[in-house]
This record gives C-alpha cells, structure tokens and sequence, in this order.
C-alpha cells in the first residue's frame, strides 16, 4: 500500500488589495492536495478581516513562520519587502510563492534561489497568468507548426498610471515600481512561456513626471514623489534568435496597440492580455487576409490567481519543476533590470541567467486540477 501524500498546508502573508482574489481561489478552487490554513500581516486587522472572511486562521507573522502545518507560503507583501519575507520564509524551512516582482534585485533573487536550494525548498512566483487558457491555447498554436517559426513579438503596456484606482498607489513609484517592474512581468513571463529565454537586451527608460497625485478614498491628494522610470522601451534578443520589442509605461493617456504580438514565418498570432487567464486568440497565417479567432484549447481562462501555487503546490508532491518558478521569475528580472541599465549606460547589456520554456500545462485537466 503507497501512502497518499498529506496536503501541502499554505500560509498567506500580506491581505491587502489582491489576497482577496487568491483567497477567493485558495480556498474555493485548488483545494486538492493543498489546504489554504492562515493569513498574516504587519497590519492586525487586515489578517483579521480576511479570517472573517475566508475560512481560514489570522496569525502574527512569526507565529505564522513556526507553524509546522504550513509547507508553503504566499508572499503578497509589497515589493520591497518580498526578499525579507521571502528570505524568512525559507530560514523557517518552507517553500515560498512571491507576487511579483520576485524581488527587487538580481542580488537579492540569486541569494533567495540559493537559499531555497541550501533548505530544500522551492521558490515560484507570479505571475501565474501564462497557466491561463488564453496563453496556454497559444503555446499549443506555436508547439504545434501554426505560424511556423517565431521570428519576432512585439508587447504594448501603456496606461496613465494607477494612482487614480488603487487603495495605496505610493509602491507604484518607488524602487521596485514602474510599468517595468509591475507590469512587464506579465509581459515578459507570456513572452518567455511563449517563445524561451532571453540572452540579451537594450532599451531606453525615462521618468516622465516627477510627482503623482493620489486619488484613492485614502490617499486622495497625497503627492508622490516618483522614484522610478515610468516609460521604458526595450528591445530582446531570444536565445532562439527571435528579437522581441517591449514598451512599458504610466506615461500615456491613451493608444490603439496590441497587448502582445508574435511573428513567425506562416503567420501571426494575437496573444491575449496578458494580465488576464481568458482570449481572445487571434491568428492569420500566410496568404490569409482575415484573423481567425481560435477557440480555446485549455481551461483556466476566469482569474484563477493561485493557479502558480497550486502548481508549486503540485510540484513539492511530485518532485518536479514548478511551472511559475524561482528560476522563470529570476529571468524576467534579470531582463527588466537589465533594460533598465542598457538605458542608463547607452549599450547592449548579456544576461546572465537563463530559462527553459517551463513545461505546458496538460489538456483537459478540470477546474482546480494540477497535473
Ligand atoms: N493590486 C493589484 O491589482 C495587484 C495585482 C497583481 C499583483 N499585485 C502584487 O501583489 C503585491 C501586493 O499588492 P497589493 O495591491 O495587494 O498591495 P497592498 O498594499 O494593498 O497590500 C500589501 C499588504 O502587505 C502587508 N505587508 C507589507 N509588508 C509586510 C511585511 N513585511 N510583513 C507582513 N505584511 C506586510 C501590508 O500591510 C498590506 O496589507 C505586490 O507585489 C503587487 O505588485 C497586485
């Protein structure tokens, strides 16, 4: 008789703007083999106001590290504090999912990943998005011969900033913020799902406006001090030869760009936003003068953020990679750093890490379901 392996107990720490939908999914939706057990944060009362709302405990932080029922933990703190979290994550013997970025810097990404190695723990990260229906049915497309193969993509994040919509915009345009820290992780992650690893880049970075003004309910008129680049352009070179484009910014008020684009020798495909799990997936291939609109090949395709951890989750039972790893999330760091210093010194900056396209998900699995 083989035993069956105990749960994967998670913890969460920091229950602000979006632990609620990962809470939502945690405890609703991946619930097999993983039991979604507590919440912390530096704030009291927001672990607490989540444990009133999800059935699950609120802790202190520390005590929330020494439970031995928690294997793993998700680190939705800001960015600047994700390495020391994540870092005491690790010390505590656990395996850690950080919202992205992984880190602030490739230093401190290097130390957490060798840390994890030293323990014995995994470290994976958001975002989770390329799990969704939406770029999975497009890596299946490219896998597949569809548009041949990929000679180049192109990725558009433009908006006016998040000062106008979030409870607590300032981490937005601190070190570690920016459209390029903040959202070319979704950008980037569906470009390195889609097509692998990047092996050089350059690019220009400008900050535009040097003070944001708040609009939230809490925060309204607070003036922030911008502290980040908020308009970045870069442009990659894909290991396999293929050489993307990537403009990121909180600079523009409006545009009429796609979200990603892929070329390949048969034709082009439409990604979807990036920063969601659905479609559309649109391709026009050779000598066809109409896009087609594909359907969907795998599920997934609602916001299912946590999706990664069930991954992770997944991973730490069967002793394999995780799809949103330590080392997928180091890479698109490593690339979006390495934009940033290719603008400050005028060159072509070489990465040093380098990734593996992590392993599609399966077709058919049903909802909560992790292969
Ligand atoms: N808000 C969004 O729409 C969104 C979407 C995707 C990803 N993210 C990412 O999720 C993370 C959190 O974003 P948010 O919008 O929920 O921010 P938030 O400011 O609303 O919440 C962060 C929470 O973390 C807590 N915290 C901070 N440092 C801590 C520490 N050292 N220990 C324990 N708790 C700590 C704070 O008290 C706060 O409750 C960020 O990395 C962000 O990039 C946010």
């Amino acid at each position: 008789m083989t035993d069956t392996p105990r749960d994967i107990g998670v913890g969460v720490i920091g229950c602000g703007n979006i632990s609620t939908i990962y809470l939502t999914n945690l405890t609703q939706r991946f619930t097999r083999g993983l039991k979604t057990i507590a919440v912390a944060d530096l704030m009291p009362e927001r672990a607490q106001a989540a444990a009133e709302k999800f059935p699950v405990k609120a802790m202190a932080v520390k005590d929330l590290l020494a439970d031995p029922s928690i294997d793993l933990v998700v680190n939705l703190t800001v960015p600047g504090a994700h390495h020391e979290v994540a870092m005491d994550v690790v010390n505590a013997g656990k395996s850690v999912y950080n919202e992205k970025p992984l880190t602030l810097s490739r230093t401190q990404a290097a130390e957490l990943l060798t840390a994890a190695g030293t323990r014995g723990v995994l470290v994976g990260g958001a975002p989770d998005t390329f799990l969704g229906g939406g770029i999975q049915t497009c890596r299946k497309l490219i896998d597949d011969g569809w548009i041949g193969k990929p000679v180049a993509a192109t990725a558009f994040f433009l908006s006016r900033g998040p000062e106008g919509w979030h409870p607590n915009p300032v981490f937005y345009y601190s070190l570690g913020g920016g459209p390029m820290f903040d959202m070319g992780p979704y950008y980037l992650t569906a470009m390195v799902a889609l097509m692998g690893g990047v092996r050089r880049v350059t690019g220009s970075a400008q900050t535009t406006f040097a003070t944001r003004v708040a609009n939230s309910q809490h925060h309204k008129g607070l003036v922030i001090n911008v502290q980040t680049p908020t308009h970045i352009a870069g442009v990659l070179d894909f290991a396999s030869g293929a050489v993307g484009t990537i403009v990121t910014s909180f600079d523009v008020w409006c545009h009429s760009l796609p979200r990603i684009e892929v070329y390949g020798t048969e034709g082009t495909l439409s990604v979807p936003d990036p920063n969601t799990f659905g479609g559309p997936v649109k391709i026009r291939r050779a000598g066809v003068d109409t896009w087609s609109e594909v359907p969907l090949t795998h599920g997934y395709a609602v916001n299912s953020r946590g999706l990664g951890v069930a991954d992770l989750a997944r991973a730490l039972q069967a002793r394999r990679a995780a799809r949103a790893g330590g080392a997928l999330c180091h890479h698109v760091l490593d690339i979006m750093h390495a934009v940033h210093d290719a603008s400050l010194n005028g060159r072509h900056v070489d990465l040093t890490s380098t990734v593996d396209r992590p392993a599609p998900l399966p077709m058919g699995l049903t909802d909560g379901e992790v292969d």
